[in-house]
């Protein structure tokens, strides 16, 4: 005898399938939008309104190439150089091997810094999130003055250079013919040492509050 409707696999599935979808509609769309949509966007003039010190190091330590790509440091160049340096992280996959999230777990907090919080993430340059999806390398949402200018440029220039057992790709394209870095590679350095900045006073407290002890590792 033939099964009714209600009995086949495939209303089965489909009553599934739907429900599913519902639920990861609910889950990963509705709720967060609700949980996030009460916290302001901040604009790229907002994020300028608070320029971290290692911008004005940055155009310090490469003066010739800061003022022929980007002119004096305000905010104007600053907007240029962190939106250029996110593009940049984006074109080379740098969120393939790198996240820009920090979890409560693992010793995250004492490996990376604070926490990472949802605020965090509300402002031009995080849509798309950069959270990411794997970590080949470490996390970089708390990069910010961890190595100086000239670490980064040799390291974006051959990883190998500072981090012998490195698997990370050379970037030779960020630096001129003679070697000194382009437009790209301050962009991306401005970027990496934005990351994190406006948590330094509280990841500076965060390590205070570890036992002395215990901090020779993350410092
Ligand atoms: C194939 C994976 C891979 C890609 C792609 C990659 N990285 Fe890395 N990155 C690594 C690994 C592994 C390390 C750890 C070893 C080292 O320091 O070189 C690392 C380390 C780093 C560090 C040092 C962090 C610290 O303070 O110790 C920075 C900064 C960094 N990467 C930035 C970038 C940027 C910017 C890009 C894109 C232009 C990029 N990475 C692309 C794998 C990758």
């Amino acid at each position: 005898m033939a099964k009714s409707p209600i009995e086949r696999f495939s209303t089965v599935f489909l009553v599934a399938g739907l429900s599913f979808f519902l639920f990861s509609f609910v889950s990963s769309g509705l709720v967060p939008w609700l949980m996030m949509n009460k916290i302001p966007t901040q604009s790229l003039d907002d994020l300028a309104k608070h320029i971290p010190k290692s911008f004005y190091k940055l155009a310090a330590d490469y003066p010739q190439e800061f003022k022929l790509y980007y002119g004096e440091p305000n905010a104007a160049s600053f907007k240029e150089a962190i939106s250029l340096g996110r593009d940049n992280y984006i074109a080379e996959a740098c969120w393939h091997c790198h996240s820009q999230q920090i979890r409560p777990i693992s010793n995250e907090p004492q490996r990376w810094g604070k926490v990472s919080t949802a605020d965090e993430y509300q402002n031009v340059l995080q849509m798309p999130q950069m959270m990411g999806t794997r970590r080949v390398g470490p996390d970089l949402f708390r990069e910010s003055e961890r190595r100086s200018n000239d670490w980064q440029m040799a390291h974006l220039f051959k990883p190998t250079n500072v981090v012998p057992s490195s698997v990370m790709p050379e970037f030779p394209w960020f630096f001129s013919a003679d070697k000194h870095p382009n437009k790209r590679g301050l962009a991306v350095v401005a970027y990496l040492q934005w990351l994190g900045s406006w948590a330094k006073d509280s990841t500076d407290e965060m390590i205070q509050s570890i036992p002395k002890d215990n901090r020779a590792s993350i410092q």
